[in-house]
């Protein structure tokens, strides 16, 4: 199976791409997801959405296509979102006026905020109600919110012992979690009841 990771910090280095980074190499190690599909908003920033999208323009194709063939190759998603003044990250949201359900329609995705300190409930809360409407991603109800992420997960150097068990220990289950909807929704869109013309976007 392909998952997709899709890190939304605009920053390089970011502690957010440590993290997909982690959850990638878990992924491989721990769940049946053998292909990974990697999105970096900061290695690939793309321009404020615009109507020329809609229109076939050229630029924009050769932008997009690569992004909808990983994606739609892919049979999960991680989302990663730093919180940013207490929201997703706009190139995230940007990101997310790109998709369609062709792309990621009933796929599941998990999750993930990072935060520096104790925030990164914010940007979960956001996505869960406003990034999933038209294009049908289905977010799972397991999320992973890594506080305080200077002092975790990293590959070398100081991690806080406890909390850096907890965050490797949940993000196993999490990730497992992920697996299983992938397996169960893949199913549901072999079904053939999910897209009808005439309702292309949700209520
Ligand atoms: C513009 C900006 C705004 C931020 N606002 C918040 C915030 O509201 N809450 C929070 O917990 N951390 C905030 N942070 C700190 C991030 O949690 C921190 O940068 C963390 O490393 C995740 O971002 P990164 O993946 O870009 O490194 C902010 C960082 C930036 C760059």
């Amino acid at each position: 199976m392909q998952c997709a990771i899709i890190c939304g910090s605009h920053r390089k280095p970011s502690q957010s791409a440590k993290v997909a980074d982690f959850l990638q190499q878990t992924a491989r190690e721990q769940t049946t997801f053998d292909r990974f599909y990697r999105l970096d908003m900061a290695d690939q920033p793309l321009p404020l959405w615009e109507e020329a999208i809609w229109s076939g323009d050229p630029a924009w194709k050769a932008r997009l296509n690569p992004i909808r063939e990983g994606l739609k190759a892919s049979d999960a998603l991680i989302v990663i979102s730093p919180e940013y003044h207490g929201m997703a990250p706009a190139a995230l949201k940007n990101f997310f006026l790109m998709l369609n359900a062709q792309l990621v329609g009933h796929k599941p995705a998990l999750l993930v905020a990072v935060s520096s300190g104790p925030g990164g409930a914010y940007p979960i809360a956001e996505l869960r109600m406003s990034s999933y409407k038209n294009n049908r991603l289905c977010y799972i109800p397991e999320q992973l919110i890594i506080r305080d992420v200077e002092s975790v997960l990293n590959p070398e150097g100081e991690n806080d012992p406890e909390a850096d068990t907890y965050f490797r220990e949940r993000s196993v289950f999490a990730l497992g979690v992920l697996e299983a909807y992938a397996e169960a929704l893949a199913q549901v869109r072999a079904s053939g009841k999910l897209f009808d013309e005439r309702f292309k976007n949700g209520m």
